[in-house]
């Protein structure tokens, strides 16, 4: 927890220079701000990148990495994938994500934290093991215990949950839903809550944006967990887009909204804009108009606390070898120039802070602050809003994990009563 309020409070002491300095703010150009400072000046959390140690010898690009005015926030690219941090039973390498931890704490960002079950970058011994539905269930919990235990107040949220649907709208093949059926999602959010009371629990996908079958599944996902009695914070839209492509503003609100509505947080976790290769003059300024739009959307709905880019560079920018011929997704380009759209997004956020004057600054800080304190009120009112036995089907086993899912799910406790009775245990 007190890592978490350190990086409020550091929030908090860049909102005040921002409002102290607002003649300055006037006249020094917008692309020299910053954009992190930019959007908590216009009211948001942070503007945040995915980086990776394999990044950290590149000197030009830590000196943008390392600006918090430029970045508030940095959540590891990769190192905290299953598969890396625990390719072997019980054996946890935790190295690169406590360097991107140390730099961001160093830098006074804070850091998110990505992700825990997700049948994708699985280990072997996961994603072949043979497993019962009670030794699935323990070695979920095994894990995400370990991952979140080491990181225990360090993130500002987790992702728990990641990409469980096909576009359709169904939940994805795996060996998660092959052994679990659907309890394993329930199942990963209260072990999350157990692991680490103090951060934000979030469901991340793609596609959410632009295919409705598939926000229809996230939105039963969360009802499914919310049916549980178990806490979930946040929904974690990828926003992975394509130059010309990206969804409309009104569209992109209404889809946040729809998750907003159900009690959740949400943010624009993995933006990027790609587009076919190459690039030029009308397609760099139509990237722009897109992603002023995907800002815009977050500005416009006051629950998306804020957005993180998947890389800021080309340089080191996942999609040229993931999807060949696209490409020049980024704010920069491969070296640092600002492109167009870094331009429009600071211009367009000068000019968002500008007319929403000093009290949308304080909604940043005390939005952020009112959310962290309710938490135990929103987690009282999700437990006492489930159905009880929704998951009791899972056997209880010997594994205490199981019977806390087994108290929970049947007899709707109130969540801080369930986590007491599991300590005493
Ligand atoms: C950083 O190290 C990686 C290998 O660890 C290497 O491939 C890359 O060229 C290095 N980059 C710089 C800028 O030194
Ligand atoms: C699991 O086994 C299949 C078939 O041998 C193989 O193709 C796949 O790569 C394995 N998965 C992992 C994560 O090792
Ligand atoms: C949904 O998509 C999955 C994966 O492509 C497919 O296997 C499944 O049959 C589809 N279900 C429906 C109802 O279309
Ligand atoms: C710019 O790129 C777009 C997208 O690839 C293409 O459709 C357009 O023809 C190009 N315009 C020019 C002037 O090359
Ligand atoms: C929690 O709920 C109670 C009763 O509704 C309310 O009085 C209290 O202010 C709430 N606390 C927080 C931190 O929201």
């Amino acid at each position: 927890m007190a890592p978490l309020l350190r990086n409020l409070a550091v929030a908090f002491g860049l909102l005040v220079s921002t409002g102290r300095n607002g003649v300055s703010a006037q006249t020094t150009p917008p692309e020299a701000q910053g954009l992190h400072s930019l959007f908590v000046a216009a009211g948001k959390l942070f503007l945040g990148t995915a980086t990776e140690t394999n990044n950290f010898n590149d000197s030009a690009y830590l000196a943008i990495a390392n600006n918090k005015n430029e970045f508030g926030l940095y959540v590891p690219e990769n190192s905290q994938k299953w598969g890396p941090i625990q390719p072997a039973p019980k054996q946890f390498v935790f190295t690169s994500p406590d360097a991107v931890a140390a730099k961001a704490k160093a830098n006074g960002q804070l850091f998110r934290c990505h992700t825990l079950t997700w049948h994708s970058q699985l280990p072997t011994f996961v994603a072949n093991g043979t497993w019962t539905r009670d030794t699935l269930a323990a070695v979920i919990q095994t894990h995400i215990s370990n991952v979140m235990g080491h990181y225990k107040g360090l993130c500002y949220s987790w992702d728990v949950v990641n990409e469980a649907l096909n576009d359709n709208g169904t939940l994805r093949d795996s060996v998660f839903l092959e052994t679990l059926g659907t309890d394993y999602i329930p199942l990963s959010f209260a072990a999350a809550a157990l692991a680490d009371p103090t951060t934000k629990l979030y469901y991340n996908d793609f596609n959410l944006e632009t295919i409705k079958a598939k926000a229809d599944g996230a939105v039963k996902i969360v009802q499914l967990v919310q049916a549980a009695g178990v806490p979930i914070h946040g929904l974690g839209f990828q926003a992975h887009f394509r130059v010309a492509q990206t969804p409309s503003q009104a569209s992109l609100v209404a889809t946040l909204e729809r998750f907003t509505t159900l009690g959740l947080e949400v943010t624009f976790s993995e933006l990027d804009i790609a587009q076919r290769l190459p690039a030029n003059d009308t397609s760099l300024q139509q990237q722009a108009r897109d992603y002023v739009t995907v800002v815009a959307s977050c500005l416009a709905v006051p629950k998306c606390v804020g957005i993180t880019l998947w890389q800021f560079t080309d340089k080191y920018s996942w999609i040229p070898s993931t999807f060949p011929g696209l490409g020049d997704a980024c704010l920069f380009t491969a070296d640092f120039a600002k492109k167009p759209a870094y331009s429009a997004v600071a211009s367009f956020l000068a000019a968002a802070s500008t007319t929403s004057a000093s009290s949308a600054s304080s909604t940043g800080i005390a939005g952020a602050v009112s959310s962290s304190a309710a938490l135990t009120n929103e987690s009282l009112v999700l437990a006492t809003a489930g159905e009880p036995g929704t998951i009791s089907e899972l056997k209880s086993g010997s594994s205490p994990f199981a019977t806390m899912i087994m108290i929970s799910g049947m007899s709707g406790l109130l969540w801080p009563v369930v986590l007491a009775v599991l300590f005493v245990l």
